[in-house]
């Protein structure tokens, strides 16, 4: 969590609460092809590598909104 990318300028892979700020997100969204990234380093291209967006409005919703909820950690079942 707000581990810096390392081909995405300033954007953390994750920012907890701002999935836009979130590379990861960007990423699999397509937002990144059009996210203020403009630093040489930047690599826009959408994740999974095949050119567009795959994942399902369903699957980025989940991606969504799960760092909207502040990236929680998985629970530890109680025994
Ligand atoms: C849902 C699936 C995937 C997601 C969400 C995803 C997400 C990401 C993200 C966020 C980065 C940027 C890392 C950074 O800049 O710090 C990245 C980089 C990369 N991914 Fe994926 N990825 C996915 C699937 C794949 C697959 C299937 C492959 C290869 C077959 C792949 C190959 C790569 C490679 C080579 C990079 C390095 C290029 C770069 O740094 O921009 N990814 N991925």
């Amino acid at each position: 969590m707000r581990v810096r990318s390392v081909h995405g300028g300033s954007f953390a892979r994750v920012t907890p609460g701002a999935p836009e700020q979130s590379w990861l997100y960007l990423k699999a969204s397509g937002g990144s092809t059009t996210a203020s990234c403009s630093a040489a380093e930047c690599n826009l291209q959408v994740m999974p590598p095949v050119g567009e967006v795959t994942l399902s409005a369903a699957e980025l919703d989940t991606l969504r909104s799960w760092i909207a909820a502040g990236a929680p950690a998985p629970t530890t079942r109680a025994r």
